[in-house]
Order: structure tokens, then C-alpha cells, then sequence
């Protein structure tokens, strides 16, 4: 076997890239992300607006008009929001600045892949606890493995992905005061869910709180890759150490701030999806499928053989996600809520599948 002229970093060693197949299929309802296009005014608006960017010049370092544009719109100041390419990026300037060698972080399983690789990419340790039966934190073992290991960051992902339930208030802020150091919530999901389910209004007590959120999923813009925080000021200023300059393209900034005067056109799809998913969860629970409360834009569900019912659908045009070879998710499918007709052709999927 050829050898590289160098290994890679040996703890990276053992770590798999982040693999999501993406397939060519009729119905993609694999990856949460919006079945609808951006609103035709916003596409013609970035379209114009382009037309001007001096590609030539490296845009402004600091996207000062979008941070205030996008601070107006959080109800945040500029000096306690990051802005990112997609919240991956987010998180790992996050793990940069304040993970690392020497510190750990305690992820809750199952939930994203990438809470455990990004932290490992950026060389810190993780910890990986289990959830309890409904897929909730148990708040008693969660708290105990808080006071007795003393993570410096707590990684929380609410509504989850991929179970697809919140965590409650109250238990985010016991291991807000449980914790040593800094508990980030991964909102990415938290438009589809009750605006009461999020941890927004504990922000203001919390100096430790960080929230996470994309424009990927409920905003429609997964291609753009536009993801952001929110935090005390006095952690944000940090991050600025870990960015590579220039991070957000003049592209990006255009494409953020356009996007941010079309909000409201944009978030008026998020009650459809909702549909779409009540509606999954009550047809798959008729077949006698098993569901999970779900209160994000894809519901998660567990069937006999669930390796051969994701081919059954795949032959039939629906991608979905298995998560079958995860541990502790035998037999679980997640499908993405995604346009009525996409429901349709899923559920007679599932219906053929099951009448074989
Ligand atoms: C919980 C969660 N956080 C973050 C992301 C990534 O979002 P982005 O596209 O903003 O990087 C995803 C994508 O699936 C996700 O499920």
C-alpha cells in the first residue's frame, strides 16, 4: 500500500469524515432542509444587489451591516452575536476558541454527528452520555456527571436531531447553573417548535448561555451557508481570534442582510412544514409504525428491518435517513417534512413497503 508523505494528526486518526449520502432521488427528505425556494422578490433583490458587490476588494472583516441587521432582527447587540458560514462554522470557531486540548466537552446521544466531530477536529476531548428512554436528558444524571467531571463546554441540541423534541427550561437552566464553564443550545430547529420551547428568554440571566441557529433549515438557505450565535459579549470577542479574515464573502453578507428584509415572506412556509409533519407522525402512527414526538421539520420512526424499508423507499424514489447503525437507534428512520405532495409519495411508499 502507498504511504502519504505524512499521517494524519494521530488523534484524528481514528475519526470518520461526516458522511450524509447525498443520492440523486425524486424526494430528498434526508437532510431538514426547507422544501421551499426562497421567496421570488428575495431572489430577484440578491440578484440586483449583486450586480453591485466589488468582487475585486475583500469585503468588510467585520460585516458590520449584517451584524447590525442581524442583531436587530435577534434582539441582541452586534458585540453578543458571530456570524458564520453555516453553524457549523459557528460551532467550530466556538471549539477553537474554547475547547481544544486539555478540555472537554459532554454531548448527549443520540443527537448531531457533528457535535462530537467538530469539537474532536478542533483537538478537544468529548464525552459522550446517553439520553433516556423518550430521548429526554435525564436532568438528575445529567446534572451528576456535570458536577462530577466538570466539562468545560455542554453541548445541547434542542429540538433535538435527530429524536426531535426540546429540552425543558428547566432543565436547561439546572445545568446552566450546574455548569463550570459555557452550555451551548443548538437551535438550528427551534422556528418549527412553540416559540415557548426556546431557551431565548434565559439569555438575559445566563451570562454561560450560548444559543446556535442556521438559516439553513426553517430560512431556506442551506446553499447560502448562514449560521449564527448568541452569547454574552464577553465570550463573543474571543471568536474573533479563531476566524481566518475575511471569513463571510461579500456574497454571503449580501445574500444575509437581502434574506433578513424578506423574513417575515421567508418564515411564512414554516406553518406548511409543521402541517407536513403532524401529518406524517399521525399516518405513519395509523400503519402502526412507532413515532417520536417531533417538533422540528422531520420526525424520527422505528420499523421492523429498517435497512430494507430505506431501500424499499429509495426504489421508490423517497430518500430518507437511516440511523439503523446508530447505537441505540436500531430500526430508526428520520424523514424530513417536507411539500404535501413529498408527504404523499412517502406515505404511499411506506403504505406498498408494508402491504409486502
Ligand atoms: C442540529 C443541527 N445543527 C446544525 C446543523 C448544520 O447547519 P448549518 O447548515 O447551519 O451548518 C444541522 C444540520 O443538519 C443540525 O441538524
Amino acid at each position: 500500500m502507498p504511504r502519504p508523505a505524512l499521517e494524519v494528526r494521530p488523534d484524528l486518526a481514528g475519526v470518520a469524515p461526516y458522511l450524509s449520502p447525498q443520492l440523486v432521488a425524486a424526494h430528498r427528505m434526508n437532510t431538514n432542509e426547507s422544501p421551499y425556494p426562497p421567496p421570488p422578490a428575495l431572489v430577484a433583490e440578491l440578484l440586483m444587489e449583486l450586480g453591485s458587490v466589488a468582487l475585486n476588494r475583500y469585503p468588510d472583516r467585520d460585516a458590520t451591516g449584517l451584524f447590525e441587521a442581524l442583531a436587530a432582527h435577534a434582539e441582541w447587540s452586534p458585540e453578543g452575536l458571530w456570524i458564520a458560514n453555516g453553524s457549523n462554522e459557528v460551532l467550530m470557531h466556538l471549539f477553537l476558541a474554547f475547547g481544544g486540548p486539555g478540555r472537554t466537552v459532554l454531548v448527549f446521544e443520540p443527537t448531531y454527528a457533528l457535535h462530537t466531530l467538530i469539537p474532536k477536529i478542533a483537538g478537544t476531548g468529548v464525552m459522550n452520555a446517553t439520553r433516556a428512554e423518550s430521548w429526554r436528558i435525564d436532568l438528575d444524571t445529567a446534572a451528576g456527571i456535570v458536577a462530577e467531571r466538570r466539562p468545560e463546554i455542554v453541548m445541547l441540541c434542542s429540538p433535538n436531531n435527530p429524536s426531535g423534541g426540546t429540552e425543558p427550561l428547566d432543565t436547561v437552566r439546572a445545568l446552566l447553573e450546574e455548569a463550570p464553564g459555557i452550555v451551548v443550545v443548538d437551535e438550528a430547529y427551534a422556528e418549527f417548535a412553540p416559540r415557548d420551547d426556546s431557551v431565548r428568554a434565559l439569555l438575559s440571566e445566563h451570562s454561560n448561555l450560548i444559543i446556535v441557529k442556521t438559516f439553513s433549515k426553517a430560512w431556506s438557505l442551506a446553499g447560502a451557508r448562514i449560521g449564527y450565535l448568541l452569547g454574552d459579549p464577553l465570550l463573543i470577542r474571543a471568536l474573533t481570534r479563531v476566524r481566518l479574515p475575511y471569513h463571510l464573502s461579500a456574497l454571503t453578507q449580501t445574500a444575509a442582510l437581502v434574506a433578513l428584509r424578506h423574513s417575515e415572506a421567508i418564515l411564512s412556509s414554516v406553518e406548511r412544514i409543521v402541517a407536513e409533519r403532524e401529518r406524517i407522525s399521525v399516518e405513519l402512527q395509523a400503519m402502526g409504525v412507532k413515532t417520536f414526538p417531533s417538533r422540528a421539520n422531520f420526525v424520527l420512526f422505528q420499523i421492523d428491518d429498517a435497512p430494507g424499508v430505506w431501500e424499499g423507499l429509495l426504489s421508490k424514489g423517497v430518500l430518507v435517513r437511516n440511523y439503523s447503525d446508530h447505537e441505540g437507534m436500531r430500526n430508526c428512520l428520520r424523514v424530513t417534512a417536507g411539500l404535501p405532495e413529498e408527504t404523499t409519495a412517502f406515505l404511499r411508499a411506506m403504505s406498498e413497503i408494508l402491504d409486502d
